[in-house]
């Protein structure tokens, strides 16, 4: 199968195309550092020529409603008319647990994402995943005044990365699907702890309060609201794991 990966040199997309390639598919990654925009356009209806499948890992990093509305939207509406005009049969979108919760900043542009898959005439596959281990070291970097990191109260159950890449990967050999069952880790962890635990492991030695972060997204981190619903589908790994299998610092 040819399979497109958006956002293909990103986090989750190193993986899904190294995953794509060993399943012995041809994956090509569309970045604007690879000539490919997809919120202009430019560079997309030839990288789509001759793909089946796209697999839309793409991402803006912006807590603004107005950019993450404006990326979602604009480059998904992008990929499905240029993926119809190419013959691709299957667009995959990797979304987020609780997309619909917070109607605000990066959750509204995930949620904007979702309905134009839904409203769109190329089939496709709906993946919400929670965050992933990752999100602990992204938190102590955002949530700092100076040389003063906090650790942001929030019930979060992340997820490996590398198991998100697998999931997509197999979504794509079975068709397409709609909404697919959330994808979850193992367990609930407190969001606090995780980002104490990781500075730690980094080598940080000072003191950090725990705080609640404000508006809706703080406000759904903190009561659940961002956790999957019964029924998920479950990881392996375990934020320890991930925290044990970091390389030594
Ligand atoms: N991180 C989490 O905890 C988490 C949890 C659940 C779901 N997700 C979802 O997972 C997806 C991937 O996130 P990630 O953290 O793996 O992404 P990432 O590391 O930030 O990578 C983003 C990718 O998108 C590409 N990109 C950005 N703007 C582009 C543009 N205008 N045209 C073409 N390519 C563009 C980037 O390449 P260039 O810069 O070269 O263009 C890069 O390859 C996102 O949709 C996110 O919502 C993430």
């Amino acid at each position: 199968m040819r399979i497109a990966v958006a956002g293909g040199t990103g986090l989750t997309g190193t993986h899904v195309v190294e995953i794509a390639r060993r399943r012995g598919h041809e994956a090509i990654p569309l970045s604007r550092h690879g000539g490919v925009d997809l919120v202009s356009g430019a560079g997309l209806p030839q990288a789509l020529v001759g793909a089946d499948t796209i697999i839309d890992v793409s991402n803006v990093n912006s807590m603004k409603t107005d950019v993450s509305v404006s990326f979602f939207a604009g480059a998904t509406r992008n990929m499905l008319s240029s993926g119809q005009r190419a013959g691709v049969t299957h667009h995959i979108a990797l979304t987020i647990v609780g997309a619909d919760a917070v109607s605000e900043g990066y959750y509204a542009g995930k949620l904007s994402q979702e309905r134009a898959i839904e409203a769109s005439a190329v089939p496709w596959t709906i993946l919400r995943s929670t965050q992933f281990h990752e999100f602990a070291a992204l938190m102590y970097e955002i949530a700092r005044a100076g040389p003063l990191h906090a650790a942001p109260r929030a019930r979060i159950q992340p997820i490996a990365v590398r198991e998100v890449a697998e999931h997509l990967v197999t979504l794509a050999e079975s068709g397409p699907g709609g909404r697919v069952s959330e994808l979850a880790g193992p367990r609930e962890e407190s969001l606090a702890a995780m980002v104490r635990a990781y500075a730690r492991a980094i080598g940080h030695r000072g003191w950090m309060p725990e705080v609640s972060l404000p508006g809706a997204l703080g406000r759904a981190q903190r009561n659940g609201a961002l956790l999957p619903a019964p029924g998920a589908t479950l990881g392996t790994q375990t934020f320890a794991e991930w925290l044990d299998a970091l390389p030594d610092r």
